[in-house]
C-alpha cells in the first residue's frame, strides 16, 4: 500500500508505552517495509533529552522489546533519521507552535502538506487540553488523512464517555478518531471473524440450536505491579471487561457483515452490544462476581495481597477479579449463557474463548456411552494460539470405544515471530483503516452495559467483595456462577498432546 507521507506526533514520546510498545512497533514496520516511504516521527516530551540522546534511548528500547533485534548499523541509522525529539508541554502554547514549525520543515521536504497522525499516549485528564490545542493552532486538518490515536480509558463510566466524545468531536470527525483497543491487534483475536466468516461449517452452527454456553477468559499471572495508584481507582470491570473482554465477545458474537469493510463490521459490533441484556441492579449478585486478591503464592514465589501493593489503599475495596455472565436477546443468542470472567494475580497467564456444543447426537453408543464428552471449541489467544476442536472418535481396538481427540491449529507452526498488536493497528491507523478501532457508540454501549453494575459495586450493599489467594483460579463463587447451570470453567490448559494411538 502506498501511504502519504506522515508526520506522527507521539504526545508522551518519553512515556513506557512508547518506550516498550510504539518505537518497536513503529521500528518493526519499517524493517518490513510497510511504513509510508516518507515519514517523520516527532516525539514530544518533557525529559530533557537532546537529538542524540534520545534517539540512543530508543536504540537501547527496540533491543530491549522488538521481535526484531537482528540489524545492522546502516539499518538503524536510516531509521534513526526519521526520529525527531522536541522538548514540550502540552499546557504550553509555544510547545504547538513548534510542532507547527516541524509539520511546515516536514512539508516542505517532502514537497506536499503530509498527513499529520497525532498519538497520545498520555494521561486522560490531558485529552481535552491537547484536542483543543491542535484546534487552535489549526494543527489538525478536518478534510485531509489527519488522524488522532488514543487509548483507553475512554472516560470513566458512560456519562464521561459521552463528554469526551463530544469534545473531540469538536476538532475531529469521527472517522478520523482512533480508539485503541490493544486486543483487536492481536492475531488470534483478529482470526476470530476469519474463522467465524470465511469458513462455511462453523456459522452454520453458530446459534442457540447448537451452543450451549460461551466463556470468555483473561486471566493474568501479573498483579498491578507499579500501576497501583490508577488502577485503585478504577478496578477489573472498568480495565478489562468494559473494553477487551466486551470486544472480544462482538468478534465471538456479532452477525456476519455483509462485506469485510469497516463501518458494516463497526455496525455489526455495535449492534451486538445494544443486544446485550442490561443486568438490573437487584440482580447483580447473581449475574456477578468480584473478588480481591489476597497474599498467596505464584509459581513458588510469595505474592503480596493487593491491599498491600504500592499506591492501593490499604483497606481497598477495588475488585482485582470479576466474572459475570451474560445473556445477548437475538435470535441466534437467546437463552445462550455468555460467561466472562478476568483477574490478576491467577495462576496462569491465560486468554481464551471456549464455545461448548450441544449434545445433538441422536445414536446411541453400545459401550462407555457415559463418557462421550460434547463438542468443544477453544480459541486460545495468549499466550497459547492455537484453535481446538474436540470430538469424540473411536479407540482404536477391537470393541466400539470412545475416547475425545482433538483437532489443532497452532498458530506457531506457521507464525512465530508475527506482528505485534502494535504494528498491526499503527499501520492500520497510518493507512486509513478504522476496522479494528473503537467508534464512539461502541464505546458507550459498553459503558451502558455494565452502568448499573458499577452503580452497585460502588454505592450499594447487594454485592460482597470475595478474596482470592494470588496464584488461584479466583474466589469459589466464581466456579459457582457457573454450576448453577451445570457448567464449568475450564481453568487447566494443557499442552496438546497427540493421544497415544
Ligand atoms: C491493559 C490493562 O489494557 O491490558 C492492564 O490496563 C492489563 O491492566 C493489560 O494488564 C493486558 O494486556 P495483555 O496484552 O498483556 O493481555
Amino acid at each position: 500500500i502506498q501511504i502519504k507521507p506522515t508526520s506522527i506526533v507521539v504526545f508522551g514520546g518519553t512515556g513506557d508505552l512508547a518506550k516498550r510498545k510504539l518505537f518497536p512497533a513503529f521500528f518493526n514496520l519499517y524493517m518490513d517495509g510497510r511504513m509510508p516511504s516518507q515519514f517523520q516521527i516527532i516525539a514530544l516530551g518533557r525529559q530533557p533529552y537532546e537529538q542524540e540522546s534520545f534517539r540512543d534511548y530508543v536504540h537501547e528500547n527496540i533491543l530491549a522489546f522488538s521481535r526484531n533485534t537482528n540489524f545492522s548499523q546502516e539499518q538503524w541509522q536510516a531509521f534513526q533519521d526519521h526520529i525527531t525529539f522536541h522538548k514540550a508541554h502540552i499546557d504550553d502554547d509555544s510547545s504547538y507552535d513548534d510542532l507547527n514549525m516541524l509539520f511546515n520543515k516536514n512539508d516542505a521536504l517532502w514537497g506536499e502538506r503530509g498527513n499529520r497522525l497525532f498519538y497520545l499516549s498520555i494521561a486522560p485528564s490531558f485529552i481535552e487540553q491537547v484536542s483543543s490545542g491542535l484546534k487552535r493552532f489549526q494543527l489538525a486538518d478536518d478534510v485531509t488523512g489527519d488522524r488522532i490515536i488514543f487509548e483507553k480509558p475512554f472516560g470513566y463510566d458512560k456519562s464521561s464517555a459521552i463528554r469526551l466524545n463530544k469534545l473531540l468531536a469538536n476538532t475531529f470527525h469521527e472517522q478520523q478518531i482512533y480508539r485503541i483497543d490493544h486486543y483487536l491487534g492481536k492475531e488470534t483475536v483478529q482470526n476470530i471473524l476469519a474463522f467465524r466468516f470465511g469458513n462455511s461449517i462453523f456459522e452454520p452452527l453458530w446459534n442457540n440450536r447448537h451452543i450451549d454456553s460461551v466463556q470468555i477468559t483473561v486471566a493474568e499471572q501479573v498483579g498491578v505491579e507499579n500501576r497501583g495508584g490508577y488502577y485503585d481507582h478504577s478496578g477489573a470491570l472498568r480495565d478489562m471487561i468494559q473494553n477487551h473482554l466486551l470486544q472480544i465477545l462482538c468478534m465471538v458474537a456479532m452477525e456476519a457483515p455483509e462485506e469485510f469493510e469497516s463501518e458494516q463490521i463497526r455496525d455489526r459490533k455495535a449492534d451486538l452490544l445494544k443486544s446485550v441484556r442490561r443486568i438490573k441492579r437487584e440482580d447483580i449478585n447473581h449475574y456477578t462476581v468480584r473478588a480481591q486478591y489476597d497474599a498467596g503464592q505464584i509459581n513458588g514465589l510469595p505474592k503480596k495481597a493487593y491491599r498491600d501493593e504500592p499506591g492501593v489503599n490499604p483497606l481497598s475495596t477495588t475488585e482485582t477479579f470479576v466474572a459475570m455472565k451474560f445473556y445477548i436477546d437475538n435470535e441466534r443468542w437467546l437463552g445462550v449463557p455468555f460467561y466472562m470472567r478476568t483477574g490478576k494475580s491467577l495462576q496462569q497467564k491465560h486468554s481464551a474463548v471456549v464455545i461448548n456444543f450441544k449434545d445433538s447426537t441422536k445414536t446411541k453408543f453400545p459401550a462407555n456411552k457415559n463418557s462421550i464428552e460434547n463438542n468443544q471449541l477453544t480459541i486460545n489467544i495468549q499466550p497459547e494460539m492455537d484453535i481446538r476442536l474436540s470430538f469424540m472418535s473411536k479407540q482404536p481396538g477391537l470393541d466400539m470405544e470412545m475416547t475425545p481427540a482433538q483437532m489443532v491449529f497452532d498458530y506457531f507452526q506457521c507464525a512465530s515471530n508475527g506482528p505485534e498488536a502494535y504494528e498491526t493497528l499503527l499501520l492500520d491507523a497510518l493507512d486509513g483503516d478504522s476496522t479494528l478501532f473503537m467508534r464512539s457508540d461502541q464505546v458507550e454501549e459498553a459503558w451502558d452495559i455494565i452502568e448499573a453494575i458499577q452503580e452497585e459495586w460502588e454505592h450499594g450493599d447487594l454485592s460482597p467483595i470475595y478474596s482470592y489467594p494470588a496464584g488461584s483460579w479466583g474466589p469459589e463463587a466464581a466456579d459457582e456462577l457457573l454450576k448453577r447451570q451445570g457448567h464449568r470453567w475450564l481453568s487447566s490448559f494443557p499442552p496438546f498432546t497427540q493421544p497415544a494411538i
